[in-house]
């Protein structure tokens, strides 16, 4: 069965990076010129994901308006003859079916996940955060694809942390497959202390889940914060359904939080052929 639709959790409050998220989604933050969401949306394309669909709360028109068609400015840069930026304002456009999904209030990301229910219909599905930004030869989720294909169950991403950064993520207990990048979950735990984490496997933003975890969210009950987690949505799926975690190939940017954004901003223009020249020189220049 083929994965063509992906949902995208964009209705959290984005609180870590106040007060650039008073006014706008931290989704549309930029890296060097694109939004974080577009590099996350282009890695669904990549891997042949037909459908996004976006789950945004108050104060998010930004993001409609970035996928949306923008009449003013295409007439403007058409009648300029800048047919470059043209280009890039229509291909933004024209990328691909997006629909959108109020999540009326921010409680939690299993019940942003709840909000796309009815878009999502009884099929697999894949949920993308734009907080991780994976850059891979295979796209990430191409090689998590591959993996649900003989599996047939919920794959989740996951990488090893340092132990004392286990409270920032939720993180597996699992059984070691017979290849040594995919492993069978036995728990999940949310934020766990080091001395409390069963691994230091974290579970990054890409998600491959099954229809069942619907209902699973539906009973799951908010936790100290009033939020319904994935995780625990998740938790409660293990016990009806097998679990799987893939260690995927390619080098992650954590974007939420101010310090990752900014090496991901470094790194992301040091790599562009128009700026990454003059952007050394200047890092040189820095004498650090
Ligand atoms: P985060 O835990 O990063 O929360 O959410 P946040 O609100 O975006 O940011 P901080 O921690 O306050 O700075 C992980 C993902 O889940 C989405 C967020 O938009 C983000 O993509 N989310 C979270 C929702 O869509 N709804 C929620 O109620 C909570």
């Amino acid at each position: 069965m083929r994965i063509r639709k992906a949902v995208f959790p964009a209705a959290g409050l984005g609180t870590r990076f106040l007060p650039a998220t008073k006014a706008q989604p931290k989704e549309m933050l930029p890296l060097v010129d694109k939004p974080v969401i577009q590099y996350v949306i282009e890695e669904a394309m990549a891997s042949g994901i037909e459908n996004i669909i976006i789950v945004t709360g108050r104060g998010k028109n930004a993001i409609e308006d970035h996928f949306d068609v923008s009449f003013e400015l295409e007439r403007t840069l058409a009648e300029r003859n800048q047919k470059e930026l043209l280009k890039l304002v229509r291909d933004i456009s024209s990328m691909i079916h997006v629909s959108y999904v109020r999540q009326k209030e921010p409680l939690g990301l299993g019940h942003a996940v709840l909000c796309a229910k009815e878009m999502v219909g009884n099929e697999p599905f894949a949920v993308f955060l734009g907080d991780d930004i994976i850059e891979s030869r295979v796209p990430a989720m191409s090689q998590m694809m591959k993996v649900f294909a003989r599996r047939r169950c919920s794959i989740l991403a996951v990488e090893p942390v340092p132990n004392e950064r286990t409270r920032d993520y939720g993180v597996i207990a699992h059984n070691r497959g017979a290849r040594g990048d995919i492993y069978q979950v036995t728990d999940l735990v949310e934020k766990p202390l080091p001395e409390e984490a069963p691994s230091n496997l974290a579970i990054i933003g890409r998600y491959i889940l099954t229809p069942e975890i619907f209902s699973h969210l539906e009973k799951t009950r908010p936790d100290a914060k009033g939020e319904i987690q994935l995780t625990n949505g998740l938790r409660s799926l293990l016990k009806k359904q097998p679990i799987a975690a893939y260690r995927f190939q390619g080098k992650r940017f954590d974007t939420g939080n101010k310090l990752g954004f900014l090496k991901a901003t470094v790194e992301f223009a040091l790599k562009r052929k128009d700026l990454g020249p003059g952007f050394r020189e200047y890092l040189k220049s820095l004498k650090l």
